[in-house]
């Protein structure tokens, strides 16, 4: 049994992921951290094997390092925080590593796979635009999805953002080329789809070789 405790877990993404662990046979809830519960991530560190952050940018980073210090592994899905800030907490006095982080920008299983089947596509059309949509909660435009898409692709890639109430979080790919063009488009229809992705990072947090890895990508296709 690995025992997973959830920073966050009052919020959106926290419940889902204390609903997902709570009915894996594998995995035991043992720790639901946040201010709106009045549990501190502290409070739950002792009983862990992993922590998993879906808080806010601003205390991710926080979480992560008392996670580190206690030797507990950290899955991250908190999106913007300082991920780069996080390579030397990994490794004690001694440079004996002591816990790992996992963090995924995006969690959603099929959007990974539609990244990478856009990147392929770029090396064979001319050119390609991006429409990535969302709920109108969402501060940040471009998605961070989006604009990873766009690096991983060839050539100039405009993205279009669109934020409207109804909306979970969708992107489309569109690629031209003389008399056609090739459209990929990924769906997350509600914050369900994001759980298998991390299901996934809490089984594997444990046996990476490196730390810290930074994309679902790296635990779904041989490199
Ligand atoms: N990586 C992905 O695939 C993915 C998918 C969806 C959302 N996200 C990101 O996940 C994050 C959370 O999204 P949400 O919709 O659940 O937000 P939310 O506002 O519903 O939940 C955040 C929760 O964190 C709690 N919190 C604040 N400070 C805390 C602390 N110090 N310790 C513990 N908990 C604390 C808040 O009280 C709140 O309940 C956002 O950054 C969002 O962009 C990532």
């Amino acid at each position: 049994m690995t025992r997973v405790a959830v920073a966050g877990a009052a919020g959106r993404m926290g419940s889902a992921v204390c609903e997902a662990v709570s009915g894996a046979s594998d995995l035991e809830l043992t720790g639901r951290a946040d201010p709106a519960l009045g549990v501190e991530v502290g409070d739950v560190l002792g009983d862990a094997d992993v922590l998993v952050d879906f808080t806010q940018p601003d205390v991710a980073l926080e979480n992560v390092r008392a996670a580190v210090a206690a030797g507990v592994h950290a899955v991250v899905g908190t999106s913007g925080w300082d991920v780069e800030a996080a390579r030397g907490l990994t490794a004690d006095a001694s440079g004996i590593r002591r816990a790992n982080i996992f963090y995924a920008p995006n969690f959603a299983i099929g959007a990974v796979l539609m990244m990478r089947f856009a990147a392929e596509a770029s090396r064979h059309m001319a050119r390609a635009e991006i429409v990535e949509l969302h709920h109108d909660r969402k501060l940040d435009a471009p998605s961070g999805t989006a604009a990873r898409t766009a690096e991983m692709m060839e050539g100039d890639v405009p993205i279009h953002s669109v934020r409207l109430p109804g909306l979970v979080a969708h992107q489309e790919v569109i690629l031209g080329d003389v008399g056609q063009t090739l459209t990929l488009r990924h769906d997350s229809l509600d914050r369900t789809s994001f759980m298998p992705g991390v299901l996934l990072a809490v089984r594997r947090v444990g046996s990476l070789t490196e730390s810290p890895v930074v994309g679902l990508e790296h635990l779904l296709f041989d490199e």
